[in-house]
């Protein structure tokens, strides 16, 4: 079913969505309308054919809403909301890190409907991993939009309890930048060592995709899929005990730690 959504924010994760489902066939350009402070912003989603909103209260021609901005600009934008929106007419979609649906609720009113979506950067290219959760009053349209919205950007989980978002956002919401880390260092390595980047660039990302698909189709444990490429005495072999003698399993499970304990502290209640 393809609503009319109103964008508050359409920056890179707010793009990616937006542009993600119109090319999945879920979002219609033309049912879609954008309130964004950025003129560069403005102008990349005048290009895609979106509506511009001149004004927040302009949301109130709109079935959903997403709300995509920086989770330090939610407070306010709930408390213009608030008084510009007529009460229970729209649903609202956030995917601000952070942020609780309590926090909604009571900026809202305790029966707003409110989905909670942790998406990632991959929804650009219709590969995102979302989970998402709603509020008590949250329709059964609304479920049916949100869960045809997000699998049309990639897959998409409901889960029922929402302390879970902080780790996911430590693990699948950041996780592409963890992905494009080991990425970048592995091209440097293979253009210093004389690859042309633009080859590098195309066998790593290949390979990256591989193996995710190879970990999402095997029902081998990882560790197992580790020993089948490396095997002893082999190239792989001695790459990962470079790797392991300076820590790096340490490295990334402290910085994932790291991510999710950012989110448990992010407080813009
Ligand atoms: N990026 C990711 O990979 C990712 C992943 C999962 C979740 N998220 C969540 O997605 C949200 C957006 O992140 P992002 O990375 O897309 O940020 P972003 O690129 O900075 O996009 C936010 C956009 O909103 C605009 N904006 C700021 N205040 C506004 C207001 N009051 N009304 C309308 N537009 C306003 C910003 O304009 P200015 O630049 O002029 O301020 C910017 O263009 C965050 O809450 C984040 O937690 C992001």
């Amino acid at each position: 079913m393809v609503r009319k959504l109103g964008v508050i924010g359409y920056g890179k994760m707010g793009s990616a969505l937006v542009n993600g489902a119109i090319k999945a066939g879920v979002l219609s350009a033309e049912m879609t309308g954008v309130y964004e402070l950025s003129p560069e912003r403005q102008v990349a989603a005048q290009k895609a054919g979106l509506s511009l909103l001149s004004d927040l209260g302009e949301l109130q021609n709109y079935d959903s809403i997403l709300l995509a901005t920086k989770p330090k600009e939610i407070p306010k934008i709930l408390d213009r909301l608030k008084w510009c929106m007529v009460e229970g007419k729209a649903h609202y979609i956030s995917i601000a890190a952070g942020i609780k649906i309590n926090t909604y609720l009571s900026r809202l009113g305790q029966n707003a409907r409110v989905t909670r979506v942790m998406p990632n950067i991959a929804a650009s290219v219709n590969q995102a991993a979302s989970v998402y959760i709603h509020s008590k009053a949250v329709t059964k349209a609304d479920r049916e939009f949100v869960s045809s919205f997000l699998k049309g950007v990639g897959m998409a989980i409901s889960i029922e309890e929402e302390s879970l978002i902080d780790t996911i956002t430590g693990i699948s919401g950041s996780g592409p930048a963890y992905f494009f880390l080991l990425m970048d260092i592995m091209v440097k390595a293979g253009v210093d060592a004389g690859i042309p980047e633009d080859l590098a660039r195309t066998l790593v990302s290949q390979t990256c995709l591989g193996a995710g698909s190879m970990a999402r189709e095997s029902s081998d444990r990882l560790v197992d899929l580790i020993r089948a490429v490396a095997s002893p005495g082999g190239t792989t072999e001695e790459a990962l005990k470079v790797m392991e003698s300076r820590g790096i399993s340490k490295i990334i499970y402290d910085a994932i730690v790291a991510a999710i304990e950012k989110s448990k502290k992010m407080n813009y209640s």
